[in-house]
């Protein structure tokens, strides 16, 4: 069922001294990209292609959110754009509100177009060519546009006012802020443009306006007036260049457009909801809980494809979570809708069948990305319904006890052995009018990782490590050296202090600097020797204790070691050559595995030892 809003097939308002502006309005989603790099061009601006949803080169991101991203290096002025116009289409994910996604509002997945100035023009040139691409290319109606501006930004109500808007439909809003994406970077105040869609969709106040909750005025498109930048402590300072930066999302354009109520009843979901609707012989429109859990599969299709396709594995952390969390929510809603079966790779079909065009690299890398989906949803419904029968117990047996919450431990127990993540189990409990105890829970999860940081030292050693060491942490001098002279700090048998130790006894010496390298990112530990005034240390293996100490592992093979002692610590050179070159295959490899199966296989761990290296990576191939 497509829901049509009231159409503006009159021209009030179109200006008729409109030059260069093609006859027709864009009305599909192509033509709508088509329109914006057009229009952009014609105002001398490059197009740069969409960078990857990973962001390069900034750690403090977990995906790309915006167009602007990948120009901030260009803004900050650290580096040269190859023009001062930029304008693109981008790939965004965004991560906020995931558990509302399924509503009309929010997306995962969506496309940005954007328009840049890289230090050349500002506000004046901003506004009005937004203003003359609404009118004349869009061919929008002036009386139905909106404006909002930051409340402190004069310059721009004059410009907006310069344009045509009358005054009373420019509304200054608190939160035109825009910016950073990550903890500094630039930003600066915002100037957004609406479409007022018509009092059918609206609450009936009498002060509704852009900024209301209502469906009725819908925001397209955001102008940000780069001037500042903020550190991580959120101090401003100016700008040397000033920059602009617009966001405008493809989807909501194209409902726009289209005259549709939602970007789901667009060109760019039609198909993929159609498909949605194939696989589980529903009907959209038909009911609003179902229409939900179809929109649901819609957008997180969107998203699983579209993140697997530039290289995110799932896993427990980071953006591999994100993924995760999308898999198994859709797993969810799936099984809800009633299907029994795997089937987002199904979705996934859809999804790269819409946008393969636009996207090829989806369609080249169509089986690794099934694959990866597969897979993840294999695992989460192999343990789905034993967790939802958990939790149906434990839901009743609260409400029987007359308690409203879930204790975190529980909550906890789902994630740990059933890998539901929190948030979906906290969705769960909403729909059951429920809640848990965070805290609770995240003490139970700070434990866990204490127990296996804990669990993970002493069995990498095979030993007990002995007892915290008071004294200064070691000096390492193994980048420079294979020999070096150290003194002896502290000595341990059997995981106790000890003044000396003597010969045919093993246990762990601790030097003020060594040569020796501990074991570490899967780079196993230096052995050789200590030699003191009065006996030698045969060193098995070198350890850390995980507080700066190189623990050199042995046994006394000749006289005795004593605290204090200066000794002559020598690697086995021959050894350390041997784990040297097998850590240079670790690099060559990894690289090689990135070309040949794609950027996805990340490393994941990796063991080398002279003998022998070993690399873990995930791909979803034998
Ligand atoms: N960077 C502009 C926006 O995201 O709206």
């Amino acid at each position: 069922m497509i829901h049509v809003i009231q159409g503006w097939t009159d021209t009030t308002g179109v200006r008729d001294d409109m030059q260069g502006a093609p006859t027709n309005k864009p009305v599909t989603s192509e033509e709508i990209r088509r329109a914006w790099l057009d229009f952009f061009k014609g105002k001398g601006h490059l197009e740069m292609p969409s960078s990857s949803l990973v962001p390069h080169d900034d750690p403090t991101v977990l995906l790309t959110t915006a167009g602007m991203q990948q120009m901030i290096p260009f803004m900050l002025g650290r580096e040269q754009p190859p023009r001062r116009r930029l304008v693109s289409i981008q790939k965004c994910f965004r991560t906020t509100d995931i558990d509302s996604v399924g509503n009309l509002r929010n997306l995962t997945f969506f496309e940005m177009l954007g328009n840049f100035s890289i230090g050349d023009y500002f506000k004046a040139e901003a506004i009005a060519w937004a203003w003359e691409f609404v009118l004349d290319w869009l061919k929008l109606p002036a009386d139905r546009l909106w404006i909002t501006v930051h409340p402190t930004d004069d310059e721009a109500v004059d410009l907006w006012l310069r344009t045509g808007v009358p005054r009373e439909r420019i509304v200054p809003l608190e939160e035109n802020w825009w910016g950073p994406p990550g903890l500094s970077g630039p930003c600066g105040p915002d100037s957004e443009l609406y479409l007022d869609r018509g009092e059918a969709l609206g609450c009936g106040r009498p002060d509704c306006k852009p900024g209301c909750d209502c469906e009725r005025f819908l925001e397209f498109w955001n102008l940000v007036f780069m001037q500042y930048s903020q550190d991580e402590h959120g101090h401003r300072t100016p700008l040397a260049q000033k920059n602009i930066d617009t966001g405008a999302g493809l989807e909501r354009l194209s409902a726009i457009m289209q005259e549709c109520r939602s970007v789901y009843e667009t060109d760019l979901f039609r198909p993929i909801v159609a498909g949605v609707e194939r696989l589980t012989g529903l009907t959209y429109g038909a009911s609003p809980e179902q229409d939900f859990g179809l929109r649901v599969l819609a957008d997180h299709g969107r998203g699983m494809t579209f993140l697997v396709g530039d290289g995110v594995v799932p896993s427990n952390e980071g953006r591999g979570y994100v993924l995760r969390r999308i898999i198994r929510r859709a797993v969810r809603y799936g099984r809800l809708l009633g299907l029994d079966r795997p089937f987002l790779t199904h979705i996934v079909d859809l999804v790269i069948d819409r946008m393969g065009k636009v996207y090829p690299s989806l369609i080249a890398d169509r089986e690794r990305i099934r694959q990866t989906v597969a897979t993840e949803e294999e695992r989460f419904a192999a343990t789905l319904q034993a967790g939802l029968a958990l939790l149906e117990r434990w839901t009743a047996e609260a409400r029987d006890r007359g308690e409203r919450s879930l204790s975190g431990e529980l909550v906890f127990k789902l994630y740990d052995t059933y890998g539901f993540p929190e948030e979906l189990t906290a969705e769960i409990l909403r729909e059951r009018g429920l809640t848990f105890d965070e805290d609770e829970y995240r003490r139970a999860m700070e434990e866990q990782r204490a127990r296996s940081r804990a669990a993970g030292r002493f069995a990498v050693a095979g030993r007990a490590l002995g007892a915290a060491l008071d004294v200064p942490r070691t000096e390492f001098l193994g980048y420079e050296a294979t020999s070096a002279e150290g003194r002896v700090l502290a000595l341990q048998r059997d995981g106790v202090p000890v003044e000396a130790m003597g010969e045919g006894e093993t246990g762990v010496v601790v030097l003020d600097r060594t040569p020796f390298y501990a074991e570490a990112g899967g780079q196993v530990g230096d052995t050789g020797v200590l030699v003191g005034p009065a006996g030698r240390f045969l060193v098995e293996d070198t350890q850390s204790d995980g507080a700066g100490h190189h623990l050199h592992l042995g046994r006394v093979v000749e006289g005795v070691l004593q605290l204090g002692e200066t000794v002559r610590a020598t690697v086995d050179a021959r050894r350390r050559e041997d784990i040297m070159r097998h850590h240079t295959v670790t690099h060559l490899l990894h690289q090689a595995l990135q070309d040949v199966l794609g950027p996805h296989a990340l490393q994941a761990g990796s063991l080398v030892s002279p003998d022998v290296a070993r690399f873990d990576f995930a791909h979803p191939r034998p």
